[in-house]
């Protein structure tokens, strides 16, 4: 691209005043291709206006997570919460972008214990006290997409279970703080699975975060278990999701074949989730959910 056309991202400016100093820097790297390291492709670098767009979804996104604590609870059945999670994206400009999703029944997933992801809410599943579970929401509002996930702990969780909830918290903040422009995406996993391992705990492998923003579920697939230094290059302008499923047992996993959806721990141990979605900036990164 000529450095006087406008730039390739859509800012609307030139080139030479906009992503061409990033180019050069990323046509001066040495690429190793013995660690899988490649350069992010321009689609998936957001400019201004897409950054501040997924920022809107990312607000709407939050509050929807914000209501969920305020209303779950021992007792309540998970279609209500997904019925009120719905509501509220209505009202406030947004819309689920889990219905439809490849035939995805409901607003959100709500994976409750040994279900890693991808739960489905029944009016038939109600809550219990000891209960661990995840609600995962992704809410587009226009053109934009945000997409986080938090734990709740229903009524008295015995203590191995508010350990697994915390750690995996702590894996999620540690694969984010490991997120940097100019370092590769195995970071991110590398910083998550050293913590889960440490507290013995295992890395869900077959599923993980991605890009996310001017669509649902773009590239890169971002690995919770991986090694430092390999992957896509992280640059700034790039949206991605960390969301690591962390169990008490084996990594190993199922897919429900009734539903085609829940995915649940082989060995039936309890499994935890965090996500946020995060922006790598100039000087690190930014958390654009919370
Ligand atoms: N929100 C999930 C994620 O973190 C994806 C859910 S897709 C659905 O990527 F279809 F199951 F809703
Ligand atoms: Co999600
Ligand atoms: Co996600």
């Amino acid at each position: 691209m000529n450095r006087n056309e406008l730039c390739w991202c859509g800012s609307g400016k030139k080139y030479k005043h906009c992503h061409l100093a990033m180019d050069e820097r990323i046509n001066e790297m040495k690429f190793d291709f013995f660690k899988g390291q490649v350069r992010p492709p321009h689609r998936i670098i957001n400019n201004e206006e897409d950054i501040a767009g997924i920022k809107k979804a990312s607000v709407v996104n939050d509050g929807a997570l914000d209501l969920v604590s305020g209303i779950i609870r021992e007792g309540i059945d998970t279609l209500t919460l997904d019925d009120a999670i719905g509501d509220y994206l209505e009202k406030n400009g947004g819309v689920s972008a889990d219905r439809g999703y490849e035939g995805y029944p409901r607003n959100v997933c709500i994976s409750i214990n040994d279900v890693v992801c991808h739960g489905i809410p029944s009016r038939d599943t109600i809550l219990k006290s000891g209960d661990i579970v995840n609600v995962d929401i992704t809410t587009r509002v226009g053109k934009y997409y945000a997409d986080a996930s938090r734990m709740f702990m229903i009524g008295d969780v015995p203590l191995n279970a508010a350990r697994l909830v915390k750690v995996t918290k702590e894996c999620m903040e540690l694969g984010i703080a490991a997120a940097k422009p100019w370092h590769f995406l195995g970071d991110i996993g590398a910083a998550c699975a050293a913590h889960a391992h440490k507290n013995g705990y295992s890395v869900v492998t077959d599923l993980g975060g991605h890009g996310v923003g001017k669509d649902f579920h773009m590239e890169p697939y971002v690995p919770h278990n991986a090694k430092a230094g390999t992957g896509m290059l992280l640059v700034p302008g790039m949206v991605i999701t960390v969301e690591p499923m962390i169990n008490e047992g084996t990594y190993k996993v199922t897919t429900d074949e009734k539903d085609g959806w829940t995915v649940r721990t082989k060995d039936h141990k309890l499994s935890a989730q965090w996500e946020n979605t995060i922006l790598i900036t100039e000087t690190g990164t930014e958390v654009l959910s919370s």
